[in-house]
């Protein structure tokens, strides 16, 4: 279809045989994990097991979130944490959906200036390196907030794992080698974090090897016993304030004694008839799935097929204008006023539809905007129970360990989540993105994020749980695993696993993952004016942790009395990409 004319001709027929059955695709996955009573799919088996665990003993997916929230704390150190912040998208066996905001705060002093020098150009490392870059963390009392409002278990019997994992210690398979060994530069720097993260002698952890984490295990203990004062009003606090001050860092007592979780409305939309429900501001997530999805609805992606020349070409599209919103429109609720009414209006869509030509790439710069991220060390877990109450989880300390640096005494690594503000608008922060004045550094605001824990629900019942980590790319790995289920019928292991790419409107190109397309697509995109470049840094393209509800994939659930439909009430899927995580249910 080299002719721009038959292109044109298909993309109309396809509109019209857009009630065509779902075209099947099989992509190159293990068979998902199938169980009838519940489903915990986290970046850390180990976390997996303790999340099943406690649904096993009758509690639900919000303790089991919180369970596994602490367990990853001290199993997934380069993501998981209570020295960071996060998200949780709720959605009960009611049909009430809720989203918790745990994510951090700028301190007090901070100024909108602050990592930039005397000529007004940013600093290299100081938004990301040591205690200038760590904003006030949140994820204690947002475990305590979501376990007192919606869980049904004490803090003691849901912390009590994660506190045995810390104290016991627990053997180091290759994927918490591999990321020990990522993390160790960094870690190697602060002499809190080394003495945690290398062996008395100084050298680093070898497979089979026991990582026990003694301080950890006092800190949790002490949030167990006394609540989440211990962290924000006891020694825990004034541990990482006076570390704080001796490493020319900002955090002082009243950030902790003031900081708050937010209770939100999720952001919600409807694509071809699935509800999704997802994160609102202060994170970019759902607002941009949502408007990427509004926008591709309006095309038949299915017929297009999944991996061709339209199909991207229509996503690389609908994602570069997504991505200019993203970065200039939006930012913390409280102190910007979020234009969500027109982003996530149908007519909006449609607008941006008459701006994509079928037959050319759009130009990023013409797209500027009047007014005016890349680690990956996010983590995300997907957990159901019998009852089919549902919770998706990200939190993070933004970076790989984040700042790198650990108070001493605490054993509580610290994030560096200051870079997801806009240090200078117009300069890529750590995720290359470029971003705009609604993200501008103030005290107490949150920086923005694009973490989107999803849930997806049909006819009032849950249908999918989803998320993933990835930075800037968070986005666009969990919209990609939303459409493989829904247009191209991939089961969800598939739909994960299946190789990506990424638009984010600056710098103005495509990021494939190896594979993700063929030598003749990526002419045919190539010929209508895209820059593609391939990505292999592996570690980039996310590890989502997804579960599907009802069938192992959309024709699984349409042939649900067909011999070969799965029993299976529930379908859980780590990505393949995550070496040591799993989907656990029973
Ligand atoms: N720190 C990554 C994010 O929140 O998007």
């Amino acid at each position: 279809m080299h002719d721009p004319y038959k292109r044109a001709v298909a993309v109309v027929f396809a509109f019209v045989l857009s009630l065509s059955p779902l075209a099947e695709v099989y992509a190159a996955s293990p068979e998902p994990v199938e169980a009838e009573h519940g489903m915990v799919v986290t970046a850390q088996h180990l976390a997996s097991d303790i999340g099943v665990d406690v649904l096993k003993k009758g509690g639900n997916a919000v303790d089991a979130a919180i369970a596994v929230g602490y367990a990853l704390a001290v199993a997934y150190p380069t993501a998981g944490n209570i020295g960071g912040g996060g998200f949780m998208t709720i959605r009960l066996k009611d049909g009430k959906t809720t989203f918790l905001d745990f994510r951090e705060r700028a301190p007090r002093a901070s100024t909108r200036t602050m990592y930039l020098d005397d000529k007004g150009n940013p600093v290299k490392g100081l938004s990301t390196d040591g205690y200038l870059a760590v904003g006030v963390p949140g994820s204690v009392l947002g475990f305590e907030t979501a376990r007192t409002r919606y869980g049904t278990k004490s803090r003691e019997e849901l912390m009590e794992p994660a506190i045995k994992l810390a104290r016991d210690g627990f053997v180091l398979e290759e994927g918490d080698i591999a990321s020990l060994a990522d993390g160790a530069k960094k870690l190697a720097k602060d002499p809190a974090a080394a003495a945690i993260f290398f062996k008395p002698d100084g050298k680093p952890y070898a497979l089979g090897e026991t990582l026990v984490q003694a301080d950890l295990a006092a800190s949790l203990s002490s949030i167990s016993q006394q609540g989440p004062d211990a962290f924000y009003k006891g020694p825990i606090a004034d541990a990482i304030v006076k570390a704080s001050q001796d490493g020319k860092g900002i955090l002082a007592s009243q950030d902790f004694e003031q900081y708050d979780v937010r209770e939100l409305e999720p952001i919600k939309c409807n694509y071809r008839g699935y509800d999704i429900f997802s994160s609102p501001p202060p994170s970019s997530g759902g607002v941009i799935i949502c408007e990427i999805l509004n926008v591709l609805e309006g095309y038949p992606i299915s017929y297009l097929g999944y991996g061709s020349a339209d199909t991207v070409h229509v996503m690389i599209e609908a994602m570069r204008h997504a991505y200019v919103d993203r970065n200039t429109a939006l930012g913390d609720p409280d102190f910007v006023e979020n234009p969500i009414g027109k982003l996530l209006d149908k007519r909006y869509a449609k607008e941006i539809r008459e701006q994509i030509s079928p037959f050319k790439a759009g130009v990023s710069q013409e797209l500027m905007p009047k007014g005016f991220g890349e680690s990956t060390e996010t983590t995300h877990y997907s957990i159901i129970d019998d009852e089919g109450n549902a919770v998706a989880v990200t939190y993070t300390l933004n970076g790989s360990f984040g700042a790198g640096v650990v108070a001493p005494g605490t054993g509580i690594l610290l994030n560096n989540e200051m870079d997801d503000f806009t240090a200078k608008p117009g300069v890529p922060n750590l995720y290359g993105l470029v971003q705009g004045e609604a993200n501008a550094i103030a005290p107490g605001k949150t920086p923005l994020s694009s973490m989107s824990p999803t849930i997806i629900a049909k006819d009032d019942k849950p249908f999918m749980v989803i998320g993933s980590p990835g930075g800037a790319r968070i986005i666009t790995i969990t919209l990609e695993a939303i459409i493989n289920v829904i247009d191209h019928g991939m089961d969800i292991q598939e739909a994960i696993d299946a190789p990506r790419i990424h638009h984010q409107w600056l710098p103005d190109k495509v990021y494939m993952e190896p594979y993700a397309l063929s030598p003749d697509t990526r002419r045919l995109l190539a010929g209508m004016g895209h820059d593609i470049d391939v990505d292999e840094r592996w570690t980039i393209w996310g590890k989502a942790a997804g579960i599907l509800v009802g069938g192992k994939s959309l024709a699984d659930m349409e042939q649900a009395n067909s011999e070969e439909a799965g029993s299976g009430r529930y379908y859980g899927a780590i990505d393949s990409r995550a070496a040591s995580g799993a989907a656990r249910g029973y």
